[in-house]
């Protein structure tokens, strides 16, 4: 019982939209009808400004992190990465907002800062890297993803390696539009700091 319970907790966690509902509550602005339309913490960042980017980027972070943490604050024998695979689901598929979401890559990192944070570090210099020379969030994602997915063949257990790969996965599959914007040359871009789509 307390099994599911922790699932469950971890699912609801992660269908938490701070983006989303910072935005509505400070801002007046729903973000799903700017920008990119995602309810992530790029589409934050575009829509809201550095100050809410950062903090969506934190919380989107954090409840992935304290979701796959629940297992061992709980007790339970569940993976941790089991109910952080429920978290990003719960990102992507939100039950708060009729199981739409976002991207899953802030969400899958805390997910990785919880049980690899030296590996989310390399993941960390990757993506920044990728985004410095193509100014694109979106391809900056897709790349460290990939690179989370071969990664994650040499680090932690298989448990770690699967979930990373249904993360990347979701995270390709949720990128669609990018992807196609990415191949006609239409993708948007940051010029640094964040959040000043060109
Ligand atoms: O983390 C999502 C990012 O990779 C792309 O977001 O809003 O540009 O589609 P967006």
């Amino acid at each position: 019982m307390l099994e599911i319970t922790v699932i469950l907790l971890a699912y609801l966690l992660g269908s938490l939209q701070p983006g989303l509902w910072i935005g509505q509550t400070f801002f007046k602005k729903d973000i799903r009808e700017h920008g990119s339309g995602n309810t992530g913490t790029t589409n934050t960042f575009r829509v809201l400004g550095k100050t809410a980017g950062i903090i969506v980027l934190i919380l989107d972070m954090a409840k992935g992190s304290i979701a796959t943490l629940l297992p061992i604050w709980f007790g339970v024998a569940i993976h941790p990465m089991l109910a952080g695979a429920f978290a990003i689901i719960g990102h992507v598929f939100s039950i708060f907002i009729r199981f739409k979401g976002g991207k899953a890559v802030a969400t899958s990192a805390g997910v990785v800062l919880a049980v690899q944070p030296i590996l989310l570090l390399g993941l960390a210099v990757v993506w920044v890297s990728v985004l410095y020379l193509s100014s694109m969030v979106s391809l900056a994602s897709i790349l460290t993803l990939i690179v989370a997915a071969i990664a994650s063949l040499f680090v932690g257990d298989w448990v770690f390696t699967l979930v990373i790969w249904i993360a990347m996965i979701i995270v390709f599959v949720r990128h669609r539009s990018n992807i196609e914007r990415i191949k006609n040359g239409e993708e948007n871009k940051v010029s640094f700091g964040l959040g000043q789509a060109k």
